[in-house]
């Protein structure tokens, strides 16, 4: 495998019951790369995501990360394995504010045990010095540094799909994967989250990979997109391929998406 390979997908499938989901899907994304992943609702695109990051084991196929295979990993080991995600719903916890979303999710990563947060040592409080300084950090850089105190239900939704986003890169993912994030989304904050992942990319240097039924969102931002339909993969290629190739005009026809 060439060293530049950072996401690889082989012959995955995944069945749901009797239910075959997703059928021998191949698929490799450089580093530093936007991909997108592309099709009718219903084919499997977020069953892709849960199963790279942990949500299900793969019926069969691999999944492989800068060299190492993942699956059967628990999501909390994948997201330490720098691999963030968003969720199509929006799934910021409603009861702490966007501060504490933001916070909450490393300790994941910064671990310490229950004794260290009881007796307050010495570690736990430079590694939640640690994680406070990050969070406020990526609130001043996506404009939330006014929201920090406030709870995701007082806050328009195209923001809590921004705070999703900083909560995933709180983690320091370097692969990071967003499921519909231009979803219900108004022009404007269209508009604004094609810059900022046009930034987070620039500046994080991230390998991104994206679900997105929002077609101008997909070809303004992807180098390479893969189309599936019926959990298996139709075409894969540039934004223009994908524009002119006929299986995938005649799979989008019913719903008028592209
Ligand atoms: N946990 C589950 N149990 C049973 N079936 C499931 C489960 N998750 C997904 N499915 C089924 O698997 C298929 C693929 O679903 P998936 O959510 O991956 O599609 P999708 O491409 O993300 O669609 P959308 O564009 O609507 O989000 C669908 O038929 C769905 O009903
Ligand atoms: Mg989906």
């Amino acid at each position: 495998m060439p060293a530049d390979v950072h996401l690889e997908i082989k012959n995955l499938s995944h069945s749901f019951g009797g239910l075959q989901a997703l059928e021998n899907i191949n698929v490799t994304l450089q580093k530093g790369e936007i991909g997108g992943l592309i099709g009718p609702n219903g084919a499997g695109k977020t069953t892709v995501f849960n199963l790279i990051s942990g949500f299900y084991v793969p019926s069969a196929g691999d999944i492989i990360v800068s060299g190492m295979k993942i699956n059967g990993k628990k999501p909390h080991e994948i997201a330490a394995m720098k691999i963030g995600r968003t969720f199509q719903n929006i799934r910021l916890w409603s009861e702490m504010t966007v501060l504490d979303n933001i916070r909450i999710s490393q300790h994941y990563r910064l671990g310490y045990n229950a004794a260290d947060a009881f007796f307050h040592t010495k570690r736990y409080k430079r590694r939640e010095a640690e994680i406070a300084q990050r969070a406020w950090e990526l609130l001043e850089i996506f404009k939330l540094t006014d929201l920090a105190y406030e709870y995701p239900k007082n806050i328009p939704y195209g923001i809590q799909r921004r705070v999703e986003i900083v909560r995933a890169l709180s983690l320091q993912p370097d692969l990071l994967l967003l499921d519909e994030p231009a979803a219900g989304l108004s022009t404007v904050d269209t508009v604004q989250l094609i810059d900022y992942v046009t930034w987070l990319h620039e500046n994080f240097h991230l390998t991104i990979w994206m679900i997105e039924h929002q077609m101008d969102v997909i070809m303004k931002l992807c180098q390479n997109i893969t189309v599936i339909d019926f959990g298996r993969e139709i075409a894969s290629g540039s934004p223009e391929e994908i524009k002119n190739d006929p299986d995938v005009i005649k799979a989008y026809l019913g719903d008028g998406q592209l």
